[in-house]
C-alpha cells in the first residue's frame, strides 16, 4: 500500500466551461456566441445538440455550489460568458449578465470555496465573428474592455484569474480544422487566430495587474508529441507538433518567439505581429494552467508501415470514449517541462478526466474507469510535486457531465451524473472518491 499525500493547502477543485453546463441562451440578454450558431448548423454537432438547455447551471448554480462543497471542493474553476456581459462583444455591459457571475462568485465564497474564473471558453460573441473574430485584431482590443469590466465587477472578491482556455485549440480546432466553431478551415487564419488569443491574454494580464486584482495566468492544453519509430520522417512530424501544439505557446510566454522550426514548415506571413506584440505576451504570469488527458503517438502519413523501423512508442491499450490512450505519465512529463524548460513556478492542472458512460443504479454510478484515471493521473501530480514540481493545484474536468463541444452530450466527463431529463444531478463513485481525497489531502493505492 502506498499512500500519496499532498503538500498542505494543495487546493482540489472542479472546471467547466459557460457553453457546456449554463443552458439559458436567451435569458436575461444573453447574446448570441459562435457556439450557439455553431451547434445550429446542420452537420456540425454529434446527434445535432446544441449548448441551449445544457446542465441549466445558469438556474441551478446554487445546487452545483452546494454539490462541490459536499464534495469538500476548494475551488471551482468557472467560465464567464462574454455574451452574457456585453450582448454583442464590444457596446454596453449587460446588468442582468454579469449579475448572474456576481452572484455565482458570492455564493462560491459563502460556500468556503475559491473562485478561479477563465475570461474565455470559447464562446466568442457572433456579432464579433461576423465582424472578422479572433482574425481581426479589434477582437482584441474589445476582449480588453470586456475583460476590464469583468475584473471592475468581480475584481474586489476574485483574486485568481485564467484569460484563455486553449489557444490552440481556439485556433487550430477552429479555424484550421473546422471542427468547432467557427469551423473555418485556412491554416494561415488559425495563425493569426493564435496570435490574436495570445494577445488576448497579454491584455487581460494587464488588466489584472493594473487593477492589482490578484493573481492572473493562462491555461494551456500540453501533450507530448511522441514519433512512432526513428523513421525521419515519423521523429520530424513529431518535432513539428510538439512546436505547434506546446512550443507554439510556451515559447511566446516565455519571451522566446514563435519556434522558428514551425514557421519555416507553415503557411503565415506573420504580418499580423506588431512591434510590441511579442514583449505583451511575454508579460510575466503569477499562474500557469495545465490541461491533460493524452499524448500523441506521431506517424508520418507518407511512411509506409514496412518501411517503418521498430516502434519507438506503442499506445497502452486503454483509451476513453473520446478515443484519447490513457497515459498517465504524459501528465508529470508536461508539468516538470513547465517548470524546467521554462521555468514556471506556480503550475495548475486545470484540467484533467475522462469520458466515460455509466447509467445510474440503485442511487449510485459506478464510473470505475474514470475513478481509476483519476487516480493514476494523481500518482503522477505527486511524484512530480515529490521532484520539487510547483503544482498547487489539481482541477477535475468536470464537476457535470455536460456538452462535449463537437460531442453533444455524447460524451460524460462529470463525476457527477446529469440525467438531461429531469436535469437531476447524482454524484458518481469518483466523485466520491474525489471528495475523500480533497477531505484528506491524501489517498491510498493498495
Ligand atoms: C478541453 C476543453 C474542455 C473539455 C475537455 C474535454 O479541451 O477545454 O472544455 O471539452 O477538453
Amino acid at each position: 500500500m502506498t499512500t500519496y499525500t499532498f503538500p498542505e493547502g494543495f487546493l482540489w477543485g472542479s472546471a467547466t466551461a459557460a457553453y457546456q453546463v449554463e443552458g439559458a441562451v436567451d435569458d436575461d440578454g444573453r447574446g448570441e456566441s459562435i457556439w450557439d450558431r455553431f451547434s445550429h448548423t446542420p452537420g456540425r454537432i454529434d446527434g445535432g445538440d446544441t449548448g441551449d438547455v445544457a446542465c441549466d447551471h445558469y438556474h441551478r448554480w446554487a445546487e452545483d455550489v452546494a454539490l462541490m462543497r459536499s464534495l469538500h471542493l476548494g475551488a471551482y474553476r468557472f467560465s464567464i460568458a462574454w455574451p452574457r456581459v456585453i450582448p454583442d462583444g464590444d457596446g454596453a455591459v449587460n446588468p442582468a449578465g454579469i449579475g448572474f457571475y456576481d452572484r455565482l462568485v458570492d455564493g462560491l465564497l459563502e460556500a468556503g470555496i475559491v473562485p478561479y474564473p477563465t475570461l474565455y471558453h470559447w464562446d466568442l460573441p457572433q456579432a464579433l465573428e461576423d465582424r472578422g473574430g479572433w482574425r481581426s485584431r479589434s477582437t482584441v482590443d474589445a476582449f480588453a474592455r470586456y475583460a476590464a469590466a469583468v475584473v471592475h465587477r468581480l475584481g474586489d472578491r476574485v483574486s485568481s484569474w485564467w484569460t484563455i482556455n486553449e489557444p490552440w485549440v481556439v485556433a487550430f480546432v477552429g479555424h484550421e480544422e473546422g471542427r468547432h466553431a467557427p469551423g473555418r478551415r485556412s491554416q494561415a487564419e488559425a495563425f493569426d487566430v493564435a496570435h490574436h488569443a495570445l494577445l488576448a491574454h497579454a491584455e487581460a494580464v494587464e488588466v489584472v495587474r493594473s487593477r492589482g486584482a490578484g493573481r492572473v495566468g493562462i491555461v494551456l492544453n500540453q501533450a507530448p508529441q511522441m514519433p512512432r519509430s526513428s523513421h525521419p520522417d515519423d521523429v520530424t512530424l513529431a518535432r513539428f507538433e510538439d512546436g505547434k501544439v506546446n512550443r507554439w505557446f510556451m515559447d511566446p510566454l516565455a519571451g522566446r518567439g514563435y519556434p522558428d522550426d514551425v514557421r519555416r514548415l507553415v503557411d503565415w506571413d506573420a504580418a499580423v505581429v506588431r512591434p510590441g506584440d511579442m514583449e505583451a505576451i511575454a508579460r510575466p504570469i503569477d499562474m500557469l494552467g495545465i490541461n491533460y488527458y493524452t499524448r500523441a503517438i506521431c506517424a508520418a502519413p507518407d511512411v509506409a508501415d514496412e518501411a517503418r523501423p521498430a516502434p519507438l512508442v506503442t499506445a497502452g491499450d486503454e483509451w476513453t470514449e473520446m478515443g484519447w490512450e490513457v497515459y498517465p505519465p504524459g501528465i508529470a512529463e508536461m508539468l516538470r517541462r513547465a517548470h524546467t524548460e521554462y521555468g514556471h513556478r506556480s503550475l495548475y492542472v486545470t484540467e484533467n478526466g475522462a469520458a466515460h458512460t455509466a447509467a445510474p443504479a440503485g442511487g449510485t454510478v459506478s464510473d470505475e474507469p474514470r475513478r481509476s484515471y483519476i487516480e493514476r493521473h494523481l500518482v503522477e501530480v505527486h511524484n512530480a510535486i515529490t521532484e520539487g514540481v510547483p503544482v498547487h493545484g489539481y482541477f477535475v474536468w468536470s464537476l457535470l457531465d455536460n456538452f462535449e463541444w463537437d460531442k453533444g452530450y455524447s460524451m460524460r466527463f462529470g463525476v457527477v451524473n446529469v440525467d438531461y431529463d429531469t436535469q437531476q444531478r447524482l454524484v458518481k463513485d469518483s466523485g466520491r472518491w474525489l471528495g475523500r481525497v480533497a477531505a484528506d489531502n491524501r489517498f491510498t493505492v493498495a
